[in-house]
């Protein structure tokens, strides 16, 4: 974000690549962050420019991708999605 500070640590997929994070858990993190930027007074515009950086590193930390199978819930819920999406009215 512009300061002068030099971050000397591992890549952010260095980091987390092996820790099987899904997006659940990145929300987690950006949003505790996003909180405790925004209760200590900064601007909103910076806060709001922390939440853009932060999600800069969203494709390097999930590693773990759900399929539509998973997200729907297994063979029941998939059943009843289809019934209810291929029934008319
Ligand atoms: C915006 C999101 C995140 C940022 C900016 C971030 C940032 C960092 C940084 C800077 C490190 C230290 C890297 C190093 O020098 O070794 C680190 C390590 C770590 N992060 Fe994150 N992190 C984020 C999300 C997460 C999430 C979602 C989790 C788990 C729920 C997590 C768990 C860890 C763990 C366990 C380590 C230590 C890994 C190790 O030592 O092998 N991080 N993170």
């Amino acid at each position: 974000m512009g300061g002068d500070n030099k971050y000397n640590g591992r890549t952010m997929k260095e980091a987390h690549q092996l820790l099987n994070l899904d997006n659940m858990h990145f929300n987690v993190i950006k949003n505790h962050l996003m909180e405790t930027t925004k209760e200590s007074k900064i601007p909103l515009s910076i806060v709001n420019d922390v939440g853009r950086v932060l999600e800069t590193f969203c494709g390097d930390i999930v590693s773990r991708h759900y399929s539509l199978y998973e997200i729907v819930g297994g063979d029941r819920n998939l059943i009843i999605t289809m019934n209810q999406t291929l029934t008319a009215c």
